[in-house]
Protein backbone atom coordinates (compact mmCIF):
# COMPACT_ATOMS: atom_id res chain seq x y z
CA UNK A 1 0.00 0.00 0.00
CA UNK A 2 3.29 2.32 0.53
CA UNK A 3 5.80 3.07 -1.68
CA UNK A 4 8.99 4.88 -1.20
CA UNK A 5 9.26 7.91 -3.50
CA UNK A 6 12.89 8.72 -2.57
CA UNK A 7 15.47 9.11 -5.85
CA UNK A 8 17.98 7.01 -4.69
CA UNK A 9 15.58 4.45 -3.33
CA UNK A 10 16.02 2.82 -7.33
CA UNK A 11 17.37 -0.62 -6.55
CA UNK A 12 15.64 -1.15 -2.77
CA UNK A 13 13.37 -2.60 -2.38
CA UNK A 14 9.92 -2.21 -0.17
CA UNK A 15 9.21 -4.87 2.37
CA UNK A 16 5.04 -5.09 3.27
CA UNK A 17 4.77 -5.66 6.52
CA UNK A 18 2.71 -8.96 7.24
CA UNK A 19 0.53 -7.11 10.10
CA UNK A 20 -0.63 -3.28 9.31
CA UNK A 21 -1.69 0.10 11.48
CA UNK A 22 -5.15 -1.14 11.57
CA UNK A 23 -3.75 -4.83 13.16
CA UNK A 24 -1.77 -3.13 15.81
CA UNK A 25 -4.29 -0.45 16.47
CA UNK A 26 -6.69 -3.20 17.45
CA UNK A 27 -3.98 -4.57 20.21
CA UNK A 28 -3.97 -0.88 21.82
CA UNK A 29 -7.89 0.65 21.23
CA UNK A 30 -6.54 3.96 20.30
CA UNK A 31 -5.48 5.12 17.16
CA UNK A 32 -1.54 6.77 16.37
CA UNK A 33 -1.10 9.91 15.30
CA UNK A 34 1.34 13.10 16.09
CA UNK A 35 0.47 15.94 18.06
CA UNK A 36 2.82 18.30 16.80
CA UNK A 37 3.31 20.80 19.33
CA UNK A 38 4.88 24.59 17.62
CA UNK A 39 5.82 27.63 19.52
CA UNK A 40 8.48 29.73 20.52
CA UNK A 41 11.32 28.31 23.24
CA UNK A 42 10.20 29.08 27.06
CA UNK A 43 6.30 28.63 25.46
CA UNK A 44 6.08 25.30 27.25
CA UNK A 45 5.79 23.09 25.06
CA UNK A 46 7.74 20.63 27.23
CA UNK A 47 5.30 20.81 30.14
CA UNK A 48 2.46 20.54 27.55
CA UNK A 49 3.71 17.99 26.28
CA UNK A 50 4.64 15.56 29.69
CA UNK A 51 1.24 16.44 31.02
CA UNK A 52 -0.39 15.45 27.87
CA UNK A 53 1.08 11.93 27.95
CA UNK A 54 0.82 11.68 31.63
CA UNK A 55 -2.71 12.12 31.58
CA UNK A 56 -3.56 9.97 28.55
CA UNK A 57 -0.62 7.19 29.81
CA UNK A 58 -3.09 7.30 33.00
CA UNK A 59 -5.75 6.34 30.57
CA UNK A 60 -4.09 3.13 29.46
CA UNK A 61 -3.27 5.24 26.18
CA UNK A 62 -0.11 4.59 24.70
CA UNK A 63 1.81 7.69 23.62
CA UNK A 64 6.14 8.48 23.27
CA UNK A 65 7.41 12.39 23.58
CA UNK A 66 10.02 13.56 21.00
CA UNK A 67 11.56 16.25 22.97
CA UNK A 68 13.39 19.31 21.17
CA UNK A 69 16.40 19.18 23.66
CA UNK A 70 16.26 15.40 24.07
CA UNK A 71 16.73 14.70 20.04
CA UNK A 72 19.31 17.31 20.01
CA UNK A 73 21.33 14.75 22.37
CA UNK A 74 20.84 11.84 20.13
CA UNK A 75 19.80 11.50 16.58
CA UNK A 76 20.23 15.28 15.89
CA UNK A 77 23.44 15.61 18.10
CA UNK A 78 25.46 16.79 13.84
CA UNK A 79 22.84 19.58 13.35
CA UNK A 80 22.91 23.34 14.49
CA UNK A 81 20.70 26.36 14.50
CA UNK A 82 21.44 27.30 10.97
CA UNK A 83 18.04 27.74 8.90
CA UNK A 84 18.87 24.40 6.76
CA UNK A 85 20.24 21.93 9.60
CA UNK A 86 16.52 23.29 11.98
CA UNK A 87 14.91 22.46 8.38
CA UNK A 88 16.89 18.50 9.12
CA UNK A 89 16.31 18.64 12.52
CA UNK A 90 12.61 18.68 11.84
CA UNK A 91 12.52 16.72 8.60
CA UNK A 92 14.12 13.54 10.55
CA UNK A 93 11.66 14.31 13.77
CA UNK A 94 8.90 14.08 11.55
CA UNK A 95 9.81 10.84 9.76
CA UNK A 96 10.32 9.23 13.07
CA UNK A 97 6.77 10.50 14.23
CA UNK A 98 5.84 9.15 11.37
CA UNK A 99 6.88 5.55 12.33
CA UNK A 100 5.84 6.01 15.78
CA UNK A 101 2.27 7.02 14.59
CA UNK A 102 1.95 3.99 12.41
CA UNK A 103 3.28 1.44 15.22
CA UNK A 104 -0.34 2.85 16.68
CA UNK A 105 1.55 4.98 18.78
CA UNK A 106 0.45 8.48 20.14
CA UNK A 107 3.50 10.28 19.27
CA UNK A 108 3.73 14.00 20.72
CA UNK A 109 6.56 16.42 19.51
CA UNK A 110 7.72 19.31 20.98
CA UNK A 111 10.21 21.14 19.25
CA UNK A 112 10.50 25.09 18.08
CA UNK A 113 9.89 24.22 14.36
CA UNK A 114 9.83 27.84 13.18
CA UNK A 115 9.36 27.19 9.38
CA UNK A 116 5.60 26.94 8.37
CA UNK A 117 6.97 24.76 5.08
CA UNK A 118 8.67 22.32 7.09
CA UNK A 119 6.18 21.62 9.42
CA UNK A 120 4.00 21.08 6.06
CA UNK A 121 6.49 19.02 5.07
CA UNK A 122 5.76 16.52 7.75
CA UNK A 123 2.12 16.96 7.68
CA UNK A 124 2.25 15.07 4.31
CA UNK A 125 3.98 12.85 5.10
CA UNK A 126 0.81 11.43 7.63
CA UNK A 127 -2.98 9.79 6.76
CA UNK A 128 -5.36 13.00 6.87
CA UNK A 129 -5.90 13.87 10.34
CA UNK A 130 -3.14 12.11 12.14
CA UNK A 131 -1.02 15.15 11.89
CA UNK A 132 -2.57 17.63 14.43
CA UNK A 133 -0.34 21.09 15.00
CA UNK A 134 -0.78 23.19 18.05
CA UNK A 135 0.02 26.45 18.22
CA UNK A 136 1.43 27.38 21.75
CA UNK A 137 0.60 30.91 21.57
CA UNK A 138 2.31 32.82 23.84
CA UNK A 139 3.86 36.17 23.34
CA UNK A 140 8.17 36.73 22.72
CA UNK A 141 7.81 39.05 26.22
CA UNK A 142 5.74 36.16 28.29
CA UNK A 143 8.53 33.42 26.95
CA UNK A 144 11.14 36.13 27.55
CA UNK A 145 10.32 37.28 30.92
CA UNK A 146 10.12 33.28 31.60
CA UNK A 147 13.88 32.71 29.93
CA UNK A 148 13.80 29.20 31.88
CA UNK A 149 17.27 28.48 30.52
CA UNK A 150 18.29 32.00 30.54
CA UNK A 151 19.14 31.79 26.93
CA UNK A 152 16.91 35.56 25.72
CA UNK A 153 19.12 37.21 28.04
CA UNK A 154 22.40 35.73 26.09
CA UNK A 155 20.51 36.45 22.91
CA UNK A 156 20.03 39.93 23.51
CA UNK A 157 23.45 40.35 25.31
CA UNK A 158 24.91 38.74 21.40
CA UNK A 159 26.02 35.96 23.21
CA UNK A 160 23.63 33.33 21.35
CA UNK A 161 23.18 34.32 17.19
CA UNK A 162 19.89 33.37 15.57
CA UNK A 163 17.82 33.07 18.44
CA UNK A 164 14.29 32.16 17.61
CA UNK A 165 12.26 35.50 17.58
CA UNK A 166 15.39 37.81 18.76
CA UNK A 167 16.95 37.84 15.65
CA UNK A 168 15.98 34.42 13.80
CA UNK A 169 12.48 33.88 12.37
CA UNK A 170 9.29 32.35 13.67
CA UNK A 171 6.81 31.49 11.43
CA UNK A 172 3.30 31.07 13.30
CA UNK A 173 0.76 28.56 11.33
CA UNK A 174 -1.85 30.12 9.34
CA UNK A 175 -4.53 26.97 9.74
CA UNK A 176 -3.41 24.77 12.17
CA UNK A 177 -5.61 22.55 14.17
CA UNK A 178 -5.63 23.81 17.91
CA UNK A 179 -4.41 27.01 18.95
CA UNK A 180 -4.02 27.71 23.03
CA UNK A 181 -3.51 31.04 24.16
CA UNK A 182 -3.12 32.36 26.72
CA UNK A 183 -6.06 34.69 28.47
CA UNK A 184 -5.25 37.55 30.79
CA UNK A 185 -1.85 37.54 32.91
CA UNK A 186 -2.23 33.93 34.24
CA UNK A 187 -0.18 31.59 32.52
CA UNK A 188 -2.78 28.10 31.09
CA UNK A 189 -2.38 25.25 33.70
CA UNK A 190 -0.55 22.42 31.78
CA UNK A 191 -3.39 19.73 32.79
CA UNK A 192 -6.17 22.00 31.45
CA UNK A 193 -4.51 22.72 28.31
CA UNK A 194 -3.47 18.32 28.33
CA UNK A 195 -7.62 18.20 28.81
CA UNK A 196 -8.46 20.46 25.56
CA UNK A 197 -5.73 18.22 23.53
CA UNK A 198 -7.25 15.30 24.88
CA UNK A 199 -11.15 16.31 24.01
CA UNK A 200 -9.49 16.95 20.58
CA UNK A 201 -8.46 13.17 20.54
CA UNK A 202 -11.43 11.81 22.02
CA UNK A 203 -14.02 13.79 19.39
CA UNK A 204 -12.20 13.15 16.62
CA UNK A 205 -11.82 9.07 17.26
CA UNK A 206 -8.43 8.43 18.45
CA UNK A 207 -9.26 7.48 21.62
CA UNK A 208 -11.50 4.18 21.99
S1 LIG B 1 14.19 23.98 16.03
O1 LIG B 1 14.17 25.38 15.61
O2 LIG B 1 12.85 23.36 15.98
O3 LIG B 1 15.17 23.20 15.27
O4 LIG B 1 14.63 24.01 17.57
P1 LIG B 1 14.55 22.82 18.65
O5 LIG B 1 15.16 21.58 18.11
O6 LIG B 1 13.18 22.73 19.18
O7 LIG B 1 15.52 23.34 19.79
C1 LIG B 1 15.17 24.47 20.54
C2 LIG B 1 15.87 24.45 21.90
O8 LIG B 1 17.27 24.66 21.73
C3 LIG B 1 17.74 25.73 22.53
N1 LIG B 1 18.43 26.66 21.62
C4 LIG B 1 17.86 27.46 20.70
N2 LIG B 1 16.59 27.73 20.35
C5 LIG B 1 16.36 28.60 19.35
N3 LIG B 1 17.33 29.26 18.67
C6 LIG B 1 18.62 29.04 18.99
N4 LIG B 1 19.59 29.67 18.31
C7 LIG B 1 18.93 28.11 20.04
N5 LIG B 1 20.09 27.67 20.59
C8 LIG B 1 19.76 26.79 21.55
C9 LIG B 1 16.59 26.31 23.27
O9 LIG B 1 16.79 25.98 24.62
C10 LIG B 1 15.35 25.60 22.76
O10 LIG B 1 14.63 25.03 23.84
P2 LIG B 1 13.05 25.09 24.04
O11 LIG B 1 12.74 23.77 24.67
O12 LIG B 1 12.33 25.26 22.74
O13 LIG B 1 12.83 26.20 24.98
Amino acid sequence: SQMSNSENSLNILWHESPIQKLDRQEILQQKGCVIWLTGLSGSGKSTLACALSRSLHSRGKLTYILDGDNIRHGLNRDLSFSKEDRSENIRRIGEVAKLLADAGVICITSSISPYRKDRDACRALLPKGDFIEVFIDVPLDVCEARDPKGLYKLARAGKVKGFTGIDDPYEPPCSCEIVLQQKGSDSMSPSDTAEILISYLEKNGYLR
